[in-house]
């Protein structure tokens, strides 16, 4: 599946200074977004109205919040919807539409509520000394005003900002060449890390392609999936029931509307349509890029330092490396990139034949990890710096075919 020839690759450059901004229409207040909606709808009409701007109903988690809102909307209605549903009276059994926890962390419900024989809706009052205070009302026959919530983005010219990243839309390919694909355009394949950007994400794909999408993630040795962008595992959507495989889609497509949303394990080689997933406000550099092309005399990179993006392979991969073999691979990124090492294939002498990952650019700096045997998966690790220092000795009589590993610099999004 590997490339033979590298392209070229760009990295990130953060040299513009990021300029919060919020899209739609919608206003920034107190490091959000919000809009106002003046004509009264009952909650599940508002909820559909905030869902056509690509935002939810209003969440409120602290008093600043419930003050700010409150003044955002000031005299011009006595009532407004907010985000929250509640299956009972007890707080803790009132959920944020944002999927992001309970009303046990803040409320300010009035004394007595949740009451939801008023119904399992909630507003907050505007009217004189209630004001600020929350409600149950019935989500279908109550109409109220509202207002919805959208994160804050960066200023950029992209046609989809949202909650900081930039979204574009590639027709389909496998997952390495639609990971380079991203990585030409300074993103990766999109991560999805929150139950609004699932639907923000689920809810654009379709309007480009009616089939389902590739995911930015890998299945990993440590038994569980992770996010090639390096953002951390914890959302997802995945059936349990589903059989392991190397990659993940998405079901985007109508003709499966009750499985909408939720991912599924792909083979890794298969073509699906995707979106490219980058910071917003952040610029591809406008120097000329790195080329790596291994010398043909030394097609591994044994020996050699490797601006990445590039690849490193095992001395005569994919035939048997030799019996006794010593490489070292240094590998860099520019300065405040991380290098991430991502191994499609590897096997060695489990007992005699080593790749160690250093920190750093020599064998003194601290070990990152030591890797032998069999791996069925691909893997990664990353640097904490911008480089890495990869060996490979090998002191073993057996046939073993070795590793071959993609180096790229590492984005932090955090
Ligand atoms: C969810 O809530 C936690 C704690 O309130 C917060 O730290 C986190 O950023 C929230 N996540 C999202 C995706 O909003
Ligand atoms: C790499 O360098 C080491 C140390 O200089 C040397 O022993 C080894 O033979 C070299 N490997 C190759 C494949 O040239
Ligand atoms: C890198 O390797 C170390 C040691 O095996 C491991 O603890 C760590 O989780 C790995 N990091 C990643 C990102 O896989
Ligand atoms: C290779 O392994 C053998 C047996 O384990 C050991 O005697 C020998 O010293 C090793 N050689 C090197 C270069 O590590
Ligand atoms: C390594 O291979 C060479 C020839 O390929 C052979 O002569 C030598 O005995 C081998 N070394 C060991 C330690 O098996």
């Amino acid at each position: 599946m590997l490339l033979k020839s590298i392209p070229l690759f760009f990295l990130v450059h953060y040299s513009l200074a990021k300029t919060p901004i919020c899209t739609n229409g919608f206003t920034l207040v107190n490091g959000r977004c919000l809009r106002y909606f003046p004509n009264a709808r009952n909650h599940r009409a508002a909820e559909n109205s905030c869902f056509s701007y690509d935002a939810t109903l209003v969440t409120v988690k602290n008093s600043i919040d419930n003050r700010a809102v409150s003044t955002f909307v000031g005299n011009a209605a006595s009532s407004i919807w907010m985000g929250l549903f509640c299956f009972n009276m007890d707080v803790t059994n009132c959920l944020w539409d944002d999927g992001n926890g309970t009303a046990q962390g803040y409320n300010n419900f009035m004394n007595g509520s949740p009451q939801i024989e008023s119904g399992k809706c909630v507003y907050i009052s505007l009217m004189g000394s209630s004001s600020g205070r929350w409600y149950s009302g019935n989500c279908d026959l109550d109409s109220r005003p509202f207002v919805c919530e959208l994160p804050i983005t960066f200023e950029d010219d992209c046609s989809n900002n949202y909650n900081g990243f930039c979204y574009s839309y590639n027709p389909p390919a496998s997952f390495v060449r639609a990971q380079q694909n991203c990585e030409n355009q300074c993103g990766s394949i999109v991560s999805i890390l929150s139950p609004n950007e699932n639907r923000y994400v689920g809810a654009l794909f379709p309007r480009y392609e009616s089939n389902d999408m590739i995911i930015g993630a890998t299945w990993t040795t440590k038994d569980t999936y992770s996010w090639f962008d390096g953002s951390p595992w914890n959302f997802n959507q995945i059936n349990p029931a589903s059989p392991k495989k190397n990659c993940l889609a998405m079901v985007t497509s109508l003709n499966d509307a009750s499985a909408s949303g939720s991912w599924y394990p792909i083979v890794c080689y298969s073509a699906y349509g995707y979106l490219c997933k980058r910071p917003a406000g952040v610029q591809c550099p406008q120097y000329p890029p790195v080329t790596v092309t291994p010398a043909p005399s030394n097609p591994s990179g044994c020996n050699s330092t490797i601006m990445s993006f590039g690849t490193i392979t095992s001395p005569n991969f994919p035939m048997n490396y030799n019996n006794i073999t010593s490489c070292n691979y240094l590998l860099t990124t520019l300065g405040s990139y991380n290098v991430m090492l991502k191994f499609n294939k590897f096997y060695t002498d489990m007992k005699n034949d080593f790749v160690t990952l250093y920190d750093g650019d020599s064998t003194k700096s601290p070990v990152i990890a030591k890797y032998s045997g069999y791996y069925e998966w691909p893997f990664f690790n990353v640097s904490t710096g911008n480089s890495m220092l990869v060996t490979f000795r090998s002191n073993s009589t057996f046939g073993y075919y070795g590793f071959t590993a993609i180096a790229s610099s590492y984005v932090h999004h955090d």
